[in-house]
């Protein structure tokens, strides 16, 4: 693998200073951030930051030893020449910052999630990707770290049999949060297609003024993918995420800190699920694993794991839940309402 040059565009917690937050916290190995990630391997350098901050920037450069720092990302991009550009600003610039960076002929981008406030603005990060054959991943992180990519090679190989649902645990909001829960049972499920939405925005009144709304509400839904399988989210508890197929369980616990499975037993008439072992895996940093993906990926020519088709499907399904509670109804796919805009950092 050639050494990949990286610049990051938003200098802030994302970018470079989130692993003070995350020490002794087991459900993630560190390094986090992308600067860190980036020190971390050999097959990645940190070349640049831009921040329209100069404070932002002079940490930066203090904090990493990096010398080519930019307010404007744009400059920084036709001055640097980078390989790779890690967008880690606020949500409400990733559309237009996608679009921006690959129009500047940068083939490789890691962006954060989630990639839009709108499906219009989804849809022209997905044109701009496609029309420039761009490799990109988001911030989904569940989908680079080994402990669910475990889970889901137990489910691809059917140790816990046809699976017919995917429970996610934990209050969250639509798009900062349920973009990473509903990415994950679609991991998880070999991303498979989705042919129903049915969801609901919290509180219950929440309304949308004309055809939008200026914060990320909580909410909660049900979603059917093809061949029948269903997701749905129970708002309490941690982070948790169980995959309940017809021969045993699996249930990632405390964030994806371990995994519990069970496996059906016969005893008598009863099927009853027992305690299994969840197999021994390597613990590694889940944004190096993405960064490195998408330069190899476009060194290799195939698609990245978390492909901006996958993201965009992804990005559609928490749109088609705002759709469903401002409709009162289920709603099939894709989204009609495309310029439906839901505000998130
Ligand atoms: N994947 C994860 O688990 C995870 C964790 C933390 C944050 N995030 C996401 O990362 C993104 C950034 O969040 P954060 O907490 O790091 O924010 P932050 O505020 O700490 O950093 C954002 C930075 O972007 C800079 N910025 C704003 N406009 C800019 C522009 N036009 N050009 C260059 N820089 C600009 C700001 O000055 C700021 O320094 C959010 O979308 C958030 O949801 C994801």
């Amino acid at each position: 693998m050639k050494t990949c040059r990286v610049a990051v565009v938003g200098l802030g917690r994302m970018g470079s200073t989130i692993d003070d937050e995350l020490r002794d916290y087991p459900a993630f190995t560190l390094p986090f951030s992308i600067a860190a990630a980036c020190q971390a391997s050999p097959h990645l350098e940190l070349a640049a930051g831009a921040d329209i901050l100069p404070e932002k920037r002079d940490a930066f450069a203090e904090r990493w030893g990096v010398k080519a720092l930019y307010g404007d990302y744009l400059e920084m991009i036709e001055k640097e020449q980078p390989d790779l550009v890690a967008i880690c600003t606020k949500g409400d610039l990733h559309a237009e910052m996608i679009v921006a960076v690959a129009g500047a002929g940068v083939k490789m981008i890691f962006c954060e999630k989630a990639i839009a406030c709108s499906l219009k603005e989804a849809d022209a990060a997905l044109d701009a990707c496609r029309k420039n054959h761009v490799s990109l991943n988001t911030g989904v992180l569940r989908r680079f770290i080994p402990l669910y990519a475990k889970m889901k090679e137990i489910i691809g190989a059917g140790g816990i049999g046809k699976p017919t649902a995917v429970v996610h645990y934990a209050a969250g909001t639509l798009l900062h949060s349920h973009i990473h829960s509903i990415d994950t049972a679609m991991y998880l499920l070999g991303d498979p297609e989705a042919v129903g939405v049915w969801g609901e925005l919290r509180p219950r009144d929440t309304a949308f003024k004309d055809n939008r709304l200026d914060h990320d509400p909580r909410a909660i839904y049900h979603i059917e993918f093809a061949g029948g399988i269903e997701a749905f989210t129970v708002p309490a508890g941690g982070w948790e995420f169980e995959v309940i197929g017809a021969e045993g369980t699996l249930r990632s616990v405390n964030n994806g800190a371990g995994c519990l499975m069970r496996k059906a037993h016969k005893q008598g008439k009863r099927t009853m699920m027992e305690p299994a072992p969840f197999p021994e895996y390597e613990k590694k940093s889940g944004t190096v694993i993405l960064l490195e993906d998408i330069a190899t990926a476009a060194e290799q020519g195939r698609q990245t794991l978390g492909n901006i088709e996958v993201t965009h499907r992804a990005t559609e399904l928490c749109f088609a839940i705002a759709e469903s509670h401002r409709l009162g109804r289920r709603v099939s796919l894709p989204v009609e309402n495309r310029d439906m805009y839901v505000f998130h950092v």
